[in-house]
């Protein structure tokens, strides 16, 4: 019988510091009015310099551990963009931390797509019997890599956690995930990127300037690119569950900006009040949109248990991933 990986807990952390559109737009020649007509963005949740991503992720880890009745984890992963550091991993430090030490621990990159590929990585240590209980949390503190002079970029982008914890269990039980569709193109790499600090621009040679060490995003080129991929992978899952869009009762897609969200929902024939949103309040926070969208729903009793629920997302790489489950009986921590 095969094991199905079960959401049994989850948690979220945000930074103190909430940045309004009204704070940032002056200096970017931008205004509140467009930030949010354009990207559906009130304010995001900004990490102060000396808050790393593995201190949100912690924060996030342990509220879901807690949620799920059990300080317990055979294997914790950390999917990011903003690593505490190039090398190592973030995750090893998060399990220690939250006092998981000696479990498998490492991060998966995917841009905004990595917590979905975490959640089938993750279900993938499951059903080989290589863990029971899996830790996965998006974690970002994406400001840290924003190029404060961008304007296409930093009115969008904030920082966050968001962590749940999978058990085994039956695939047709509440909260078992799957089935899985995972993507990638890499000839659209150059459409989302830090171009300096890996290989491909060494350390040891030309210094790379600091504008090259900051995120870039061709918007515009990738917008449509977003919603067409989410629309497709979403209903290759919604096929393989043998679901149709009517079925699905949430619709929680990567937060990469509200209009996004609403073409997502017409083109996957969802109606636009069944999408979950928490884009207005943090802004768009890659790895960790989807589980700090489904934590404030789910706080929020806009998640109830029995609802179905299709996940989807797209990110650099380029990449995208979608699942389905129905939402389970959970605590909140
Ligand atoms: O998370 C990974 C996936 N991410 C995404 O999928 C994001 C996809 N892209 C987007 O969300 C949008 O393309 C942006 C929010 C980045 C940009 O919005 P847009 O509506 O596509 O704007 P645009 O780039 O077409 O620019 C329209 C106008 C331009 O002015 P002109 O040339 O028409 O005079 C821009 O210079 O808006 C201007 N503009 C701004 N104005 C005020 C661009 N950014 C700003 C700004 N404030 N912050």
């Amino acid at each position: 019988m095969s094991r199905a990986a079960v959401l049994a807990g989850i948690g979220s952390c945000l930074p103190p510091r909430a940045v309004s559109n009204a704070e940032l737009a002056p200096a970017l020649d931008s205004s509140d009015a467009w930030i949010r007509s354009r990207t559906g963005v009130r304010r995001r949740h900004v990490a102060d310099p000396g808050t790393a991503t593995s201190d949100l992720a912690v924060g996030a880890g342990a509220r879901a551990l807690k949620s799920s009745g059990e300080p317990q984890a055979d294997a914790v992963l950390v999917a990011t963009t903003t690593p505490d550091h190039p090398c190592p991993a973030t995750a090893p430090a998060v399990a220690s931390r939250l006092g998981l030490g000696g479990v498998a621990a490492y991060d998966v990159s995917a841009v905004c797509t990595g917590f979905v590929y975490a959640l089938a990585t993750a279900a993938g240590l499951i059903a080989a019997r290589a863990a029971d209980r899996v830790l996965v949390i998006g974690a970002e503190t994406f400001t840290s890599i924003l190029d404060p002079t961008d304007r296409s970029t930093a009115v969008i982008f904030g920082d966050g956690a968001g962590a749940v914890v999978l058990r085994a269990g039956e695939p047709d039980e509440p909260g078992a995930l799957g089935p899985f569709d995972l993507g990638s193109d890499g000839e659209g790499q150059d459409l989302i990127t830090v171009p300096a600090g890996g290989s491909r621009q060494r350390l040891s040679g030309v210094p790379a300037t600091a504008a090259e060490h900051c995120f870039r995003m061709a918007g515009k080129e990738v917008f449509w690119r977003a919603v067409r991929r989410m629309a497709r992978s979403g209903r290759t899952v919604l096929d393989r569950a043998g679901w149709s869009p009517a079925d699905v009762d949430r619709l929680v897609s990567h937060q990469a900006n509200a209009r996004i969200i609403q073409h997502l929902a017409d083109d996957l024939g969802i109606p636009r009040d069944r999408s979950v949103s928490d884009i207005a309040e943090v802004g768009n926070t890659a790895a960790a949109s989807i589980p700090l969208a489904l934590d404030r729903a789910h706080a929020d009793g806009v998640l109830r248990a029995g609802d179905r629920v299709l996940l989807t997302a797209f990110g650099g790489g380029l990449t995208w991933g979608s699942t389905v489950l129905t939402w389970p009986r959970l605590e909140r921590a």
